[in-house]
């Protein structure tokens, strides 16, 4: 005899306990089964939550921005997503920042690569040069701490041009207890803190819950839209 799920027929058992799932239980599956290993991008590994990747493209097609920075490289796969959307446009370009980029795996004529911690001097210099004059987005994927989260987000605020993004990836880590899979990802406290210091102290950046809006995501309260 099938049972009734949601008032609907069903007779797969499998999918019954599928949709029992809650959001935390999906990020723990995620985390755990997912995001290191089964995630790619034109054969290139993604260490990303495929949902926050179309949140992107919605906010680079409205934006079209003339660069975008991307901090945290590994072997590519998000540097091309976003290269490639760009050559959707016709428009922009695309700066990947990683202290290694031996792994780097995208060739594509809109990215450039730029080896060194963001917190290095000739990097940020470098930065600053390449982004005078243009409008800028920046993705944050590097590292996580609440310290280096909250330096590269003073370092680079100026970067950011109004109406533009800082998207601050993976507080999700701080959602989670220390003794669970996510929490456990970091030692200590992770992007959220930082992103909640950096918002007390400059006020031309709010957060736009509604990039939030599909739930699952690996950037709660990261979406830093530049409004002033
Ligand atoms: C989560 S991975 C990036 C994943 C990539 N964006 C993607 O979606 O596939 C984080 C990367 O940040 C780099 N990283 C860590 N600390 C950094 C720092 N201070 N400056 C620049 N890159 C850093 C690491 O080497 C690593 O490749």
């Amino acid at each position: 005899m099938s049972e009734k799920l949601h008032g609907v027929e069903t007779i797969d058992p499998e999918y019954q306990k599928l949709n029992q799932m809650t959001l935390a239980g999906w990020l723990d599956y995620h985390q755990r089964e997912v995001v290191f290993d089964k995630v790619s991008w034109m054969g290139i590994p993604t260490l990303k939550n495929v949902m926050d990747l179309w949140v992107y493209q919605e906010i680079l097609f409205t934006l079209q921005p003339d660069l975008v920075i991307e901090m945290g490289s590994f072997k590519g796969g998000s540097a091309l997503y976003l290269a490639q959307l760009l050559d959707q446009f016709g428009h922009g370009e695309l700066i990947s920042v990683d202290l290694d980029h031996s792994q780097f795996m995208a060739k594509h004529a809109r990215i450039t690569t730029l080896t060194g911690s963001t917190q290095d001097r000739a990097v940020i210099s470098q930065l600053k040069e390449l982004a005078a004059g243009k409008s800028v987005m920046i993705i944050h994927d590097a590292d996580h701490s609440q310290k280096m989260v909250l330096a590269d987000l003073i370092t680079y605020a100026d970067l950011v041009t109004k109406d533009s993004y800082f998207i601050v990836e993976d507080g999700v880590v701080d959602l989670f207890a220390k003794d669970t899979l996510l929490g456990a990802t970091m030692n200590g406290p992770g992007p959220l803190p930082a992103i909640r210091e950096f918002l007390t102290k400059d006020k031309r950046f709010v957060i736009d819950r509604s990039c939030e809006r599909y739930l699952l995501t690996y950037n709660p309260c990261g979406y830093l839209k530049k409004i002033a």
